[in-house]
């Protein structure tokens, strides 16, 4: 059954369009999945700069504003299919209809993954109610936790718990937040601890997808990690990981979710 993913966070620059790009060409890369992406960040739409789309013939907004129809505005980029965003766009469009518009092409795809805005308004609840999963992108810093906090309150009073945290840009756990930390101010398991990496910068200049610009980077491996998750496919273990299965708390959260993923989805 096709799946909806909201990839979420009230602070801006935690790394919700890297994580969600990334993510996208993973699934279709190496587990052969059909991906829809899709720019739910209407405001400050930057998806097509990570995905290599400079000038897009139609956009999301245009979608919202029934000026175009979802198939006339997908671009087909590094295999997955991509409805950008436009920054320049004008006229009145309802953020809320976006679920409407999924819903009349999900059953083409395994999973639509939605880049959300980090602006507490409709924009955010747009992807909040299109999502049948949700995982919030936090760093380990308190500033963010608090934002976090904040995000899973609103995503739960809406009916729609969040699945996992993706703790990204993980520099120097001696000076930042642990995990077991942020999950018991959370209450929601982290699935995935991406460390802060070169390769973002690196591909973002270059205008592709970390997995597609560096399949072994460690970013590229922890996103491979969460894809199997998703994609109920068997993780490639680090060799740690094979020594001691148990070795890492997120291995075993991803194990958790996975079980759980394929049978609960809101309605
Ligand atoms: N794991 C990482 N290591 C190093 N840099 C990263 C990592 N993840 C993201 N970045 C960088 O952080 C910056 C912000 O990332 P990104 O645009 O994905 O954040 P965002 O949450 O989508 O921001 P916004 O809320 O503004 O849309 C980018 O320059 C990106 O390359
Ligand atoms: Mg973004």
């Amino acid at each position: 059954m096709p799946k909806t993913i909201g990839i979420i966070s009230i602070k801006g620059g935690v790394g919700k369009t890297t994580i969600a790009s990334s993510l996208a060409s993973s699934l279709t890369s190496n587990f052969q999945k059909k991906v829809l992406l899709i720019d739910a960040n209407y405001s400050a739409p930057n998806l097509g700069i990570h995905m290599d789309i400079l000038s897009p013939e139609s956009t999301i907004q245009e979608v919202l504003s029934n000026k175009s129809r979802m198939k006339s505005a997908i671009h087909n980029r590094f295999g997955v299919d991509v409805i950008p965003g436009s920054y320049m766009f004008q006229a009145q469009f309802n953020p809320l209809k976006l679920r409407d518009k999924i819903n009349s092409i999900k059953n083409d795809y395994d999973f639509i993954i939605l880049d959300s805005s980090p602006s507490l308004n409709e924009e955010l609840l747009s992807t909040i109610l299109a999502s049948d999963n949700l995982f919030v992108v936090s760093t380990p810093d308190y500033p963010t936790l608090y934002c976090s906090l904040r995000a899973a309150k609103l995503a739960k009073q809406r009916g729609r718990p969040i699945a996992g945290i993706i703790l990204n840009k993980v520099r120097d756990p001696s000076y930042e937040l642990s995990l077991k930390e942020i999950e018991s101010a959370l209450e929601i398991p982290v699935v995935a601890k991406i460390p802060d990496d070169k390769s973002a910068a690196r591909s973002l200049f270059l205008r592709m997808p970390i997995p597609i610009y560096k399949k072994h980077s460690k970013l590229s491996k922890e996103i491979n990690r969460l894809g199997a998750a998703l994609a109920n496919k068997k993780e490639k273990r680090s060799i740690l990981g094979l020594i001691m299965p148990n070795f890492k708390r997120e291995q075993v959260n991803r194990q958790i979710m996975k079980e759980n993923f394929y049978t609960s989805s809101f309605s």
